[in-house]
């Protein structure tokens, strides 16, 4: 990003300054369209609508072999912890990274932590002590995670996923209260800059303001939308979000658990995948196969693994979200993973603040929470 930010910067400054001359004076020649360019508009790499994905977020991938497996065309990978010389070869392996931070929560043993001020800081997060919940409203918060997402670039992240944005479905401990409004509004900026960096940017569930945040995102991630929510809400996404605008990509993780007595290749591949046993506890009378089209969608009517309901790409997983990847089709592969010390395990985080985020919108739709 040291690179990239004086070009930005000047670029901003040509563009101010073509706008701020009246365009009667303006020559029309092909030069001044040229300088006309917006800078916002960076090219960068975006997500295809149909695409697998394979999430890391309990250790990294391990790439020292100079392999990695599924080659799902996408990982996502926590930024903090991921080292660039390993996005770096990810991409030389062919698979894009997106870099998972939070963008709204402060975790007191991350090396930007002493930045945030006490007025940035509201309620700690009930299950884990040295997390609270950020004002995203403040300027020193926006100034942070820019600083994020300058680390992101710097580590070649080829898109971000800012988590954790929507403040207002937790009991955060702001007055006045933290409103969806404010998350669009953050989510504005946070993406404005990540895109001038050149990087694309998702956004996990927020189903109740997808059509606000449309035109600031590239692709969402949606965690469990067929064993709580509902899929539907993804519908605009991924295919009319509004006349003469294409859809985006949404990537859906579904978790199970497993046994499995079969054995694996030496690089990774379930050789019998008929062997896994899946169960979900919110599906006690589905098992295996079974599961598996539900969870996939499969059941629903015209959908087959190539062309999926709503074009929503999903995947099934551990609520570890370790190596572990099942695909729509059965089969299983597990990428190789390195242990970092994590304080914590990404996974666990992710899905139990899944809950507070359902508990509102099944509210909201006056379903039963
Ligand atoms: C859930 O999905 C069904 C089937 O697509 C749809 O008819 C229904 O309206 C959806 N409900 C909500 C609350 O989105
Ligand atoms: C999809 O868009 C239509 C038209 O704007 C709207 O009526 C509908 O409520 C939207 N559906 C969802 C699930 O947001
Ligand atoms: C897997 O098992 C654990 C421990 O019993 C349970 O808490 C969790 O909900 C289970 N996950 C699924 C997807 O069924």
């Amino acid at each position: 990003m040291l690179r990239t930010l004086p070009i930005f910067a000047s670029l901003i400054g040509r563009f101010a300054l073509t706008n701020a001359i009246p365009t009667g004076d303006l020559p029309l020649s092909d030069a001044v369209e040229a300088q006309r360019i917006d800078p916002r508009q960076t090219a960068y790499w975006k997500p295809p609508m149909k695409s697998n994905i394979q999430f890391i977020l309990t250790g990294i991938p391990d790439v020292d072999e100079d392999f990695i497996r599924p080659n799902a065309g996408i990982y996502e990978v926590d930024m903090f912890y991921t080292p660039d010389t390993t996005i770096k070869k990810m991409n030389d392996l062919g698979q894009k990274v997106i870099c998972y931070f939070s963008a709204a929560t402060a975790e007191n043993w991350r090396d930007d932590y002493s930045q945030f001020q006490r007025q940035d800081l509201g309620k700690e997060l009930p299950d884990w002590p040295g997390e609270r919940y950020l004002d995203i409203r403040r300027d020193n918060v926006f100034k942070v995670i820019q600083k994020r997402i300058d680390l992101a670039k710097q580590k070649g992240c080829n898109a971000i996923e800012p988590d954790n944005v929507d403040v207002y479905s937790n009991d955060n401990g702001f007055t006045p209260a933290i409103v969806p409004d404010d998350t669009i509004k953050y989510l504005h900026k946070v993406s404005a800059y990540a895109r001038s960096l050149g990087m694309s940017v998702g956004i996990k569930n927020c189903v109740e303001i997808l059509g606000d945040i449309f035109d600031d995102v590239d692709f969402a991630i949606s965690e469990q939308c067929v064993q709580y929510l509902n899929c539907t809400a993804y519908a605009n996404f991924t295919t009319a979000p509004a006349p003469g605008k294409e859809g985006k990509p949404v990537f859906e993780v579904e978790y199970v658990n497993y046994t499995y007595t079969g054995e694996w290749s030496d690089d990774g591949v379930a050789l019998t995948p008929t062997a896994f046993r899946t169960q979900n506890v919110d599906f006690p009378g589905l098992k295996d196969e079974k599961l598996r089209r539900k969870l996939c969608n499969l059941d629903e009517p015209g959908v087959t693994v190539d062309s999926p309901y709503l074009k929503i790409n999903t995947i099934i997983k551990t609520l570890a979200l370790d190596g572990f990847i099942m695909f729509c089709d059965g089969s299983v592969e597990r990428t190789r993973t390195k242990d970092v010390g994590q304080k914590k395990n990404a996974g666990d985080m992710v899905v139990r603040r899944g809950w507070a985020r359902e508990k509102m919108w099944r509210r909201s739709m006056g379903l039963p929470v």
